[in-house]
């Protein structure tokens, strides 16, 4: 038996679960040596800007026990020529293409809402209201319910194509950011961003990164996205993307059952280019061993109960 991989995330059908995070698997094209792209759930794009970005200066990158932790400061081509250039060629791939979407002001997310609205291939639109990395914009609308809820409510008015909220897990309490979003309109929140960290380098007394701080993802995050996945999915009604740290198939199950439709693959993609397909593959072998027909069973089914 061959286990239903397809989800439905809001109105957006995947053929499977597993999506590539933003920012770690470019504009898709470039991963094509390494798997079929048209083997994958989705593909999230990096963060579009109006215009285009160079990013922070080096260092932007530094591994740490167990992930890594990264100030690219939001460097990407920007959405005209995503359009232009990248969207065509995508097109011929049979995936979904989520847009992921950055500004610096609530004007910035609004205009590449409306450039994106009405693309012929984009799937989605993924709303970046929690990028640790840049000086304005991402995190300081992500860290307060009301300026996520006011940034949500006039992209919700920018675009008809189905809109997800991605938090940022550097709050006191990722509900009520969740709340916002479902209140404004998003048809999915997707969970988490990166958490704000410094590495010192001990002999020169300084930051390992220029930015000085950057974003810590991978391994080493993941029971704290698992939990705020837990968490988010008793907060809201409105579909769960869940992401941090999945490496593979087990990892990708324990977002599932905590509640996630859905699941990115994010720092893995460093290491292994292919893995989100592999983590696709091995999860239809979990479900076929057990006999499970279909991945949407399991979706949510954890039981939290103590034990007596
Ligand atoms: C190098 C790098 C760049 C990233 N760029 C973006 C981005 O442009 N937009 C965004 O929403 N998230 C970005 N992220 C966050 C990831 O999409 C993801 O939320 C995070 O890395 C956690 O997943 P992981 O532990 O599987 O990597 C970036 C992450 C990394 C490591």
């Amino acid at each position: 038996m061959t286990p239903d991989l397809s989800v439905e995330v809001g109105t957006v059908r995947l053929k499977n679960p597993v999506l590539t995070a933003s920012g770690t698997f470019g504009y898709g094209l470039e991963f094509q040596p390494f798997l079929e792209l048209a083997e994958l759930g989705g593909l999230v794009t990096k963060g579009l800007s109006p215009r285009p970005r160079r990013g922070n200066p080096p260092e932007r990158i530094v591994e740490t026990p167990a992930g890594m932790l990264n100030a690219i400061g939001l460097q990407n081509v920007g959405v005209d020529a995503f359009l232009r250039d990248k969207l065509p060629k995508l097109r011929a791939f049979d995936t979904a293409v989520v847009a992921n979407v950055f500004g610096e002001t609530e004007a910035e997310y609004v205009e590449v809402c409306e450039k994106l609205d009405g693309a012929a291939g984009v799937a989605a639109i993924e709303l970046n209201l929690s990028c640790p990395n840049t000086e304005c914009g991402g995190m300081i609308f992500g860290n307060d319910a009301a300026s996520l809820g006011a940034i949500t409510r006039a992209c919700r008015r920018a675009t008809k194509l189905p809109m997800w909220v991605k938090l940022s897990p550097n709050v006191t309490d990722i509900r009520e950011t969740a709340r916002a979003a479902e209140a404004e309109g998003a048809d999915a929140v997707t969970l988490v961003n990166t958490f704000v960290g410094m590495v010192v380098d001990v002999e020169r007394r300084r930051p390992v990164l220029a930015n000085v701080s950057g974003g810590l993802s991978g391994p080493a995050i993941r029971p704290l996205a698992v939990w705020m996945t837990w968490q988010v999915r008793g907060a809201v009604k409105i579909p769960i993307v869940g992401m941090g740290g999945i490496m593979t198939a087990r990892d990708a199950l324990e977002f599932l059952l905590a509640g996630a439709t859905a699941v990115q693959t994010g720092t893995v993609n460093f290491v292994t280019p292919s893995s989100a397909v592999t983590v696709a593959r091995d999860l239809s072998a979990w479900l076929s061993k057990r006999g499970i027909g279909s991945v949407r069973e399991i979706v949510g089914t954890l039981d939290a109960g103590r034990a007596s």
